[in-house]
Order: structure tokens, then C-alpha cells, then sequence
């Protein structure tokens, strides 16, 4: 009987000191896993990954060109955060490479800070802990509210927005949002018509949009104009979405009341780089480095998140959550051993270009084999085709063989 490539000669690379939950995963699974702690250079990482089925990196390292063309036995990439810029992901995908993400994991992070900065905007507390910083103590009520029965306009109603909502109305706030397609309400929040009706009925306007260009520069001086008078802004979504200057006038001239801001449009890129913008030395903006959701439990979830997915791809060729690659989930492995025989079935994992007829091609070099197919999906997006199939009986060097003949193949893998 054949057999899938040994586990333990899976090898996996991990970067820039990954969580070691995701180390665990793989390990727990029988690969064998090296980590690093650092990003690597162009060379180490040509070096590292050499023999690598898998690699897990981070922002910092650049999987490029060079770096990925030396990675010939690279079965696919995780990117053990939310952005994936850092990867060629075309190059990636016309190696059959599928690479994935976690884009959701930080979600509960963000959505406590923003709750969190809701309270403290209300109370004047950064404000009050500048002062005494300072040498002044400035006790007062003035200006500092309660949040239960004040307005939370909610602007982007996705996984973050809606758990913000469910967080702020435990706290008594009522909630509004806006969003450009329709959403279910959570709890008693109520979606409204426009951007301008949330900003005139919000005592806090909270932002949780993503960076496209229907969010650039969606707030200006014209919506900021549209808030209550003294009200607060919070932006932990992206950079580009809000004017800083015209935002530092309105604090500035206490047309707002304050104002909480995670993301920049010009991030530095280093600790050692220095930060500048127009919000600096006001002492009603909370100021934070894009930490919104850089917690402990975020990267122990991101571990997870990325780590399962790289081993539902590996032993089941799912990709499920590629950024680069079509979706395939291929129905759930069978361990049956095929009727008549001692064969398991095997799971024939086809990556090819996106070119017309390959489908009959595989459909072709099946039949003539004789092979019963259990289960078929294919999906194509753009240059790429994914084709999984659960074929018994079958020799599945012959049928790889065959499958690897097709015009426009770039991968083929045989599990099982
Ligand atoms: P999501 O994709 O689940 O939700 C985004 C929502 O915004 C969707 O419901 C979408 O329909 C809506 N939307 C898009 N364009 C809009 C517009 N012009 N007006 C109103 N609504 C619009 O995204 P998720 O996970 O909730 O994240 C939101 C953003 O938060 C991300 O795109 C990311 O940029 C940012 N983020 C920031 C972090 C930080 O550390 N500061 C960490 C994680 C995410």
C-alpha cells in the first residue's frame, strides 16, 4: 500500500519568533520544525528555506523572487499576521504555493481598546494623567461623562464594528452604525441611512473600515464638521481614512472633544525612526503606535489560525482561506480502504493555469486509468486553476504521471 510522504520529514520553518503555539501544532503532528527568532536576510532565508515544505514569517521577511524561487520544495506559506505585501504572492501562486493569513485573529483586541478608549475620551483621563505627568493636579469633573446613555456611532459594521457593539451596549451605550452594505443589527443597534446621519447623532464616532479607495479620506473636515460639537473621534482601523490636519484643527479649535488614533498615514518604520505628525502635543488625543490589536492572546490565536490552515493544506489539501490561490475544501478524508482492494483511495492535488479544457484533460487521464473518482472539485480564479480529487482504486505515481503530462500543470500532489 502506498503511503503519504512521511510526517516526519515534513519540514517546517518558522521566523521571526512565531508563537510557539503554532511550533506546537506542527510538532504535535510529527513534522519536524525549526524556528528562528529574527527575520532573515535575502541570503539566510535562501539558505533556510532550501529544504523547507513550509515557512511561517511575519512582516519583516520578504518572500521574493530569489527567496522563493530557492525554495523548491515549498508546499506553502504562512503569514503569521494580517498582511501578506511581503510575499510575491503571483510568483507564489504560479508555483502552486498557496499562501495564508489570519486575518481575524486580532479582531477582540481591537474591539477592547476601542471600548476602552470610548471610557477614557469620556472621562478626560489621558488629559488628566498628561497633567499630573506634568507636576499639575487638575481635580475636576469638568467635561468628564459617563458612557452609558451616550450615542456610539459605529462606521464599518464587519467583524470588528460588530464586536464593538456588543461590547459598548453591555456598558449602556446606545449604538448606531453605518456601513455601505446592509448588515444584521446586533442586540438594540440600529444601522442608519448615511455617514451623516451617524456623525450628527454620535457622541463618539469609532472607525472600522478597511483602506480601499472608498475609504480614503472618508473623514475630512466637511464630516468632522457633521459630528456633535464636542464630540469624540477614534480611528484603530487604517491611516488613510481620516485628515489628520483637518482633525488637529477641529481639537485644536474644541470643535471636538478628543480623540483617539491607532494608525497613521505615514507609519514610521523602526523604533528607532521618530514619529511626527499633526496630533502631537495635543493633549486630548490618545496616541498609540498601530497596537490596536497587538496582544498577547492575538498572537497566540494568529498561531493557530495560520498553523491550522497550513496543516489542513498539508494533510488535506484544503486552501481554505488562501490569499492567493482558489478556495478549495475538499469533503472530509476518507480512511476506508477501497472495495476489493487493499488501496485507500488517494487525494490527487492539482494546481494548473487557468487555461481552457484542463478539466476534460484530468477527466481524460482518469478514465483511460480506469479510476473510480469518489469526489471532484475544481475552482479557478484568475491565472489559476485547483483541482482536488479522491480517486479509488488507483496507482497514484501512474495517475501523477498523467496528471503532471497536462498542458499548463504546475503541481501535482498525491496524498495517501
Ligand atoms: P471587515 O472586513 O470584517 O469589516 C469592514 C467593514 O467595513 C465591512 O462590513 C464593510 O462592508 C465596511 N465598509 C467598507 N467600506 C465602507 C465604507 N466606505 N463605509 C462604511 N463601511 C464600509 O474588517 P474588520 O476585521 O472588522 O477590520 C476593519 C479594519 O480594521 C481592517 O480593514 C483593518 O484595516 C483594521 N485593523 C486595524 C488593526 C490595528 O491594529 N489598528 C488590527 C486589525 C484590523
Amino acid at each position: 500500500m502506498k503511503t503519504s510522504f512521511p510526517k516526519d520529514k515534513i519540514e517546517v520553518v518558522l521566523l521571526e519568533g512565531i508563537h510557539d503555539n503554532a511550533a506546537a501544532l506542527f510538532e504535535r503532528e510529527g513534522f519536524r520544525v525549526s524556528r528562528h527568532s529574527g527575520a532573515a536576510d535575502p541570503a539566510e532565508l535562501a539558505a533556510l528555506i532550501a529544504s523547507a515544505h513550509v515557512i511561517g514569517i511575519r512582516s519583516k521577511t520578504r518572500l521574493v523572487g530569489e527567496a522563493l524561487g530557492a525554495a523548491r520544495r515549498l508546499l506553502a506559506v504562512g503569514c503569521f499576521c494580517i498582511g501578506t505585501n511581503q510575499v510575491d504572492l503571483v510568483s507564489a501562486a504560479g508555483a502552486g504555493v498557496p499562501v495564508f493569513n489570519a486575518p481575524f485573529s486580532n479582531t477582540r483586541s481591537v474591539a477592547e481598546l476601542t471600548v476602552a478608549e470610548v471610557v477614557m475620551l469620556h472621562r478626560r483621563a489621558f488629559e488628566r494623567s498628561s497633567q499630573m505627568h506634568a507636576g499639575r493636579w487638575v481635580k475636576s469633573a469638568s467635561g468628564a461623562h459617563e458612557v452609558r446613555g451616550r450615542t456610539l456611532g459605529i462606521v464599518g459594521y464587519g467583524h470588528i464594528g460588530a464586536q464593538v457593539s456588543v461590547l459598548a451596549e453591555s456598558m449602556g451605550l446606545r449604538v448606531l452604525f453605518y456601513d455601505v452594505i446592509p448588515k444584521l443589527p446586533l442586540g438594540n443597534a440600529r444601522q442608519t441611512g448615511s455617514l451623516d446621519e451617524l456623525l450628527r447623532e454620535s457622541d463618539v464616532v469609532t472607525l472600522h473600515v478597511p483602506a480601499t479607495d472608498g475609504t480614503s479620506g472618508l473623514i475630512g473636515a466637511a464630516e468632522i464638521e457633521n459630528m456633535k460639537p464636542g464630540g469624540h473621534l477614534i480611528n484603530n482601523a487604517r491611516g488613510s481614512v481620516v485628515d489628520l490636519a483637518a482633525l488637529a484643527d477641529a481639537l485644536r479649535r474644541g470643535r471636538l472633544g478628543g480623540a483617539a488614533i491607532d494608525v497613521f498615514p505615514e507609519e514610521p518604520s523602526s523604533r528607532e525612526a521618530a514619529f511626527r505628525g499633526p496630533l502631537v502635543g495635543l493633549e486630548n488625543v490618545i496616541l498609540t503606535p498601530h497596537i490596536a490589536g497587538s496582544t498577547q492572546e492575538a498572537q497566540a490565536s494568529i498561531a493557530e489560525e495560520v498553523g491550522n490552515k497550513l496543516l489542513r493544506f498539508v494533510n488535506a489539501g484544503a486552501t481554505t482561506g488562501a490569499v492567493n490561490v482558489p478556495e478549495v475544501e475538499p469533503p472530509p478524508q476518507r480512511g476506508m480502504v477501497a472495495p476489493g482492494t487493499d488501496e485507500r483511495p488517494h487525494r490527487i492535488l492539482h494546481f494548473h493555469r487557468n487555461v481552457p479544457g484542463v478539466l476534460s484533460k484530468i477527466n481524460n487521464a482518469v478514465s483511460d486509468l480506469g479510476v473510480n473518482v469518489a469526489s471532484q472539485t475544481l475552482r479557478t480564479d484568475g491565472e489559476i486553476g485547483y483541482a482536488v480529487l479522491d480517486v479509488a482504486p488507483s496507482d497514484g505515481e501512474q495517475l501523477r504521471a498523467r496528471m503532471d503530462a497536462i498542458e499548463g500543470t504546475i503541481r501535482t500532489r498525491v496524498l495517501w
